[in-house]
C-alpha cells in the first residue's frame, strides 16, 4: 500500500510542475503567475479541490506522444472564495502554451456542467495560445463545446473571465459569452487577429497592446469590464465583485452586515446640482453619498463614461446602479452608453440584483454619425432591457429628463416600482430652450427684442414644464424628496420592495434589438 501511495505522491508531485521548472520560470520571468499559482491566491486557504488532474492528450501526431504532461494544459476544479463556492479553471501556458485541445476542453466542460448542476459561478483564469495546432478540428470542437454551454449557463450562475495572457482568435470568444471579462494591463492581449495577419491582409501596422490590450478593451472596444494593474488585483476584485452576486439565479445576492447608518443625509448633496441648469457634476459623488460608505464598485470604468455602471450596497444589501453622467457629453445617451447600460441592467436582472438609477439627462445624442450607426437600435436595448426587467427598479431623477430618454431611463411606464424626484428635476418633452425656439418662433422672428422675448418664453416654460410636480401630479413620480433624504427613503424601499414578485409571460425568448 506504501508503495502505492508513494507513487501517487510522485504523480501528484509532477502534476503540480506543469510544463516544468524552466517554463515556470519563465511565466515568472514575463511577470505572470502560474496557473496554480493564480488559484491559490484567489480561492481561500485550503479550499480548491482538483479534477482531473492525471488527465493527458492522445493525439499522436507531430511527435505529441512522447509529449504527454498531466493536466494538459489547464487546472480545473473548485473551492472557496470569502466563504461562497467557486468553480474555477486556469489556463497553464507552461503546457503547449496553455493550448486548447480535446482533453483540456472536456476538462473544462465538466467543471461547468457540474456548476451549473450545484449552481455556483465560473471563473476563468484565460492565458492560452488559442486552438492547439497538432489537434485540428478535434480542438475547435472542443471550444464549440464550451461556448454552448457558456451560453446555456448565461443567466444561470455567474460567468467571469481573467484575461492573464494572450487570448486569439477563436479563444475570444468564450470570455465575450460570460458576464464579465477582467484583463491585466500590459501582460494580456485580447483578438480575432494578430498584427501580423493584419499587417497581411490591410498593410495596416498595429502593437499586440494598441491592437487587443487591457486600455484599449476597456476604454475602446468595451469588450473589458475592468483594466487592472497586476494579477493579483485583477483577482482581488474578482472576488469583490462576486460578493454583490448571488450564486445562481434562483437566489438572492447576499446580504452583509450593514455598517452605514440607513438614515445619513449628506448635506453636500443640497449642493451638487448646480443652480445653472447646464453646469456638470460628477454624478458618482451623488453614488457615493447615497449608498453604503466605500461600496461602490464601478464596472466598465473607461468605457461610455457618458454612463455609469456599477455595484453598491444600501443597508448591505447589493444593488445595480445606472446613472447618467452630466460631466462627460452632459449625460447623452450615445450608442455605446446605451449598449453598455442595458448590458448592465440584463446582468443585474438575470441575478437578481435591484436596479438603482439615476436620471439626469438631456436626450440621446444627436448626429448623422449616431444616426447612422444606429442609435435607435440600440438605444431600444435599454428600453427593452428594463421594460424586460423584473427585479426592483427604483429611479431618482436629479436633473434633467427629456424627451425619450425620460422614458428610457427607468420610468414608471417602463415598470419601475419607485420614481423619485429631486427638487431640481425637469421632466420635459425637450429643455427650454429647444422648445421655445419651435412653439415660438414666428412670434421671436416678429419681436422687437427676440433675445429679451425668448429669455422671458424660456423662463415661462420653465415654471411651466421644467419641474418635477407635473410629473408628480401625474403620478409618474412617486414623490419630491429632498436630496438629504434620498438614501434613507431609498434602504426603506429597497425593504420593502425585497419580496417583490415580477414574471413575465411565457416565451422561448424575446428578441432584443442586437
Ligand atoms: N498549439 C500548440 N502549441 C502551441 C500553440 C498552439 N496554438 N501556440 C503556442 N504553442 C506552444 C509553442 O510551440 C511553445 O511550445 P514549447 O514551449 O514546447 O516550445 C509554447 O506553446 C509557448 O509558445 P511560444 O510561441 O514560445 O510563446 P510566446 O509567448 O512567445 O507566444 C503566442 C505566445 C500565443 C503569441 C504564440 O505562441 C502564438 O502566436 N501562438 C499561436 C496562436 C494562434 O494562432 N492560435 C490559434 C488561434 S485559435
Amino acid at each position: 500500500m506504501e508503495d502505492r501511495i508513494d507513487e501517487l505522491r510522485e504523480k501528484r508531485e509532477e502534476a503540480l510542475l506543469g510544463g516544468g521548472e524552466d517554463r515556470i520560470e519563465s511565466q515568472h520571468d514575463r511577470g505572470k503567475m502560474t496557473a496554480r499559482e493564480r488559484i491559490d491566491y484567489f480561492l481561500d486557504d485550503g479550499t480548491f479541490k482538483e479534477f482531473d488532474r492525471f488527465r493527458t492528450h492522445d493525439t499522436h501526431k507531430f511527435g505529441m506522444e512522447e509529449k504527454k504532461l498531466y493536466g494538459d494544459g489547464v487546472v480545473t476544479g473548485y473551492g472557496e472564495v470569502n466563504g461562497r463556492k467557486v468553480f474555477v479553471f486556469a489556463h497553464d501556458f507552461t503546457i503547449f502554451g496553455g493550448s486548447l485541445g480535446e482533453v483540456f476542453a472536456e476538462k473544462i466542460c465538466k467543471l461547468m456542467d457540474k456548476a451549473v448542476e450545484v449552481g455556483a459561478p465560473v471563473v476563468g483564469l484565460n492565458d492560452s495560445a488559442g486552438a492547439r495546432i497538432q489537434e485540428g478540428v478535434k480542438s475547435l470542437g472542443g471550444f464549440g463545446e464550451i461556448f454552448r454551454r457558456n451560453t446555456e449557463a448565461s443567466g444561470v450562475v455567474p460567468q467571469i473571465s481573467a484575461i492573464m495572457g494572450p487570448c486569439a482568435g477563436g479563444a475570444v470568444y468564450s470570455p465575450a459569452l460570460t458576464d464579465f471579462t477582467f484583463m491585466v494591463k500590459d501582460t494580456s492581449h485580447m483578438f480575432i487577429t494578430g498584427p501580423d495577419v493584419i499587417k497581411t491582409v490591410t498593410g495596416e501596422e498595429v502593437t499586440f497592446e494598441e491592437l487587443g490590450g487591457a486600455k484599449t478593451h476597456a476604454g475602446t472596444s468595451g469588450v473589458a469590464h475592468f483594466a487592472e494593474d497586476g494579477e493579483e488585483e485583477t483577482l482581488d476584485h474578482i472576488a469583490r465583485l462576486l460578493s454583490y452576486l448571488p450564486q445562481n439565479n434562483v437566489e438572492d445576492p447576499p446580504r452583509v452586515e450593514p455598517w452605514d447608518d440607513p438614515e445619513r443625509a449628506d448635506e453636500e448633496l443640497t449642493e451638487i446640482v448646480p443652480d445653472q441648469p447646464r453646469k456638470p457634476y460628477d454624478i458618482t459623488d451623488v453614488i457615493e453619498s447615497v449608498a453604503d460608505e466605500g461600496s461602490f464598485f464601478e464596472v466598465q470604468a473607461r468605457f461610455a463614461k457618458n454612463v455609469v455602471v456599477g455595484f453598491a450596497r444600501l443597508d448591505g444589501r447589493s444593488v445595480g446602479v445606472v446613472a447618467n453622467q452630466p460631466r462627460v457629453n452632459a449625460g447623452t445617451l450615445d450608442i455605446e452608453a446605451s449598449e453598455k447600460a442595458s448590458r448592465f441592467v440584463r446582468t443585474c436582472d438575470s441575478f437578481n440584483v435591484p436596479i438603482l438609477t439615476f436620471v439626469d439627462v438631456p436626450g440621446f445624442l444627436p448626429g448623422t454619425d449616431q444616426e447612422h450607426n444606429g442609435i435607435i437600435r440600440h438605444g431600444a436595448k435599454l428600453l427593452y432591457a428594463y421594460s424586460e426587467a423584473t427585479v426592483p427598479l427604483m429611479t431618482v431623477i436629479t436633473r434633467k429628463a427629456y424627451g425619450g430618454a425620460y422614458d428610457v431611463m427607468a420610468s414608471k411606464h417602463l415598470g419601475a416600482d419607485v420614481n423619485y424626484a429631486w427638487p431640481t428635476a425637469e421632466i420635459a418633452v425637450m429643455g427650454p430652450q429647444g422648445a421655445v425656439n419651435i412653439l415660438y418662433s414666428e412670434e421671436l422672428e416678429d419681436a422687437e427684442d427676440p433675445d429679451a422675448r425668448r429669455d422671458e418664453l424660456i423662463e415661462e416654460y420653465r415654471q411651466e414644464f421644467a419641474n418635477p410636480y407635473t410629473a408628480a401630479d401625474k403620478g409618474f413620480i412617486d414623490d419630491v424628496i429632498e436630496p438629504t433624504e434620498t438614501r434613507a427613503r431609498l434602504v426603506s424601499d429597497l425593504e420593502m420592495l425585497k419580496s417583490k414578485r415580477d414574471s413575465l409571460p411565457d416565451k422561448k425568448h424575446g428578441n432584443i434589438p442586437l
